[in-house]
């Protein structure tokens, strides 16, 4: 697709600093996470008239790894030199007319699995429905079988496959869960992949456990299999996973016919005891008290909320207008994939201030897409949600989903230098060219990483 992933960063010459300049548009989200009207809010400096070549055009400055400043061209240059900082030690990158983001932040994947599911398409078509082909032992659970198979070299090669589709979308950061193990070998294999994708780069992976995704095969004949499952899970998977020290978080599948809430309480809140960060898949095909269990709990997230109850919205709500948000991550590709009438109502949340993300849910049975481009633009189309809400839903709001509001998601002095560079003069034409192959370079880290050959 013309696009070359420079191994380990472009070290140009090994100099510490970057300005890519010439940008018609930088939306930099700074200012923290953002609810309400504020999530329509970019943040955006743009060029003057429109012209990229102006001396005031917006430009990026980077510094060993991090942000040093954006801003007009001409003054930052001057505030650089005025601080002693050497222009000559500075790369130079031309924007030409293109707009900067942050680097997109996915905060809900499912990356690594075996084998792929494409039979399903065709059952739901002639309408097979998604927890019927899961309890009749397809769904998760053929996945947990080809993903048992799957040796770590195999796991890896599919998760770097995958991990170059997303960065070649722009996506700088991932979560990505177990959950195609349900038993500790495996999920313990998964969660150290992922761990060691992320330290090869350069997109970052965050772990998270997810053996609450489905009863496991073994627990599945036993009447009492559910809780015998989730005494499993509380007394031998979270020890194990917790010594291992890989996952930041654990997830609970909460659904009406997967896992109580009353269950999802008792994994998470030892999870929690563990160290572990919460969040959870909810209301997704029912309403479950998925929502109101986030807000109870704490939950960094809770995602899916297709069909939240009343008292779930009233519940994020609260919480957020308390000052301790939950974010609500929704998965708009999913429910498009699923062909599902019910989509997650967006612009109420909006409304009531509760946060909003924005993530691929990249899996092989309800969303194989690895675009979170692809999955503004259905944000946009199906769930209302505008350009720049999409934007803030896919940068700073969804950091804050991983906890890194601080440290990523934002173009601000300090934050890390993780950017994209875009072949389009705004943001707001990111989900307006569906499916199209949009990024000119991608930065981590301050180093260019992924570059388009031909503009
Ligand atoms: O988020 N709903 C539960 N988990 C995934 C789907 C996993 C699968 O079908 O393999 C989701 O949609
Ligand atoms: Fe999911």
């Amino acid at each position: 697709m013309g696009l070359r992933l420079i191994q380990g960063g472009r070290a140009s010459d090994g100099l510490p600093g970057l300005i890519i300049e010439h940008a018609s548009e930088v939306a930099t989200m700074a200012g923290g996470l953002r609810l309400g009207v504020r999530m329509d809010d970019p943040a955006l400096l743009v060029a003057p008239g429109g012209d990229p070549s102006h001396d005031a055009a917006p430009a990026v400055a980077c510094w060993e790894g991090r942000i040093l400043a954006a801003g007009p061209r001409n003054d930052l240059v001057q505030a650089l030199e005025g601080s002693g900082y050497p222009l000559a030690r500075f790369a130079r990158m031309d924007a030409a007319g293109g707009t900067i983001t942050p680097g997109l932040i996915d905060p809900h994947t499912h990356l690594l699995f075996g084998g792929s599911r494409e039979g399903e398409l065709v059952m739901r078509q002639r309408g097979a429905d998604y927890l019927e082909i899961l309890q009749a032992g397809g769904g998760i659970l053929s996945t947990v079988a080809a993903t048992r198979a799957a040796s770590d070299e195999q796991l890896a090669e599919h998760g770097r496959r995958w991990l170059g589709e997303m960065l070649a979308h722009g996506t700088t950061t991932i979560e990505a869960k177990s959950g195609y193990g349900l038993d500790l070998p495996t999920e313990l294999r998964l969660l150290e992949i992922a761990y060691q994708l992320g330290r090869e780069g350069p997109v970052d992976v965050l772990p998270t456990w997810l053996g609450a995704h489905a009863v496991a095969p073994e627990f599945r004949a036993r009447p009492d299999g559910t809780e015998a499952y989730v005494r499993h899970l509380v007394e031998e998977q979270l020890p194990g996973v917790a010594a291992q020290g890989r996952a930041r978080f654990a997830d609970v599948f909460c659904e009406r016919g997967v896992f109580s809430p009353e269950q999802s309480r008792r994994v998470l809140l030892e999870a929690a005891r563990l160290g572990l960060g919460s969040r959870l898949h909810a209301d997704e095909l029912a309403p479950s008290g998925g929502a109101e269990l986030a807000a109870e709990i704490g939950a960094l997230s809770a995602d899916h909320l297709a069909v939240p109850s009343q008292a779930g919205i009233d519940a994020l709500a609260a919480v957020a207008a308390a000052g301790q948000p939950v974010v609500a991550v929704v998965l708009p590709a999913t429910t498009w994939f699923l062909m599902h009438e019910d989509r997650a109502p967006a612009r109420t949340f909006i409304e009531r201030g509760i946060p909003v993300a924005l993530a691929t849910d990249f899996n092989p049975g309800t969303s194989p897409t690895p675009s979170l481009p692809f999955v503004m633009t259905v944000a946009c189309l199906e769930l209302k949600m505008t350009p720049s809400e999409a934007l803030a839903a896919t940068t700073i709001n969804a950091a804050a989903a991983l906890g890194l509001a601080d440290e990523v998601g934002s173009i601000e002095t300090g934050r890390y230098a993780d950017l994209v560079l875009w072949r389009v003069p705004t943001h707001r034409q990111i989900p307006y060219w569906p499916a199209a192959d949009l990024v000119r370079a991608v930065v981590k880290r301050g180093r260019v990483v992924l570059e388009r050959a031909t503009p």
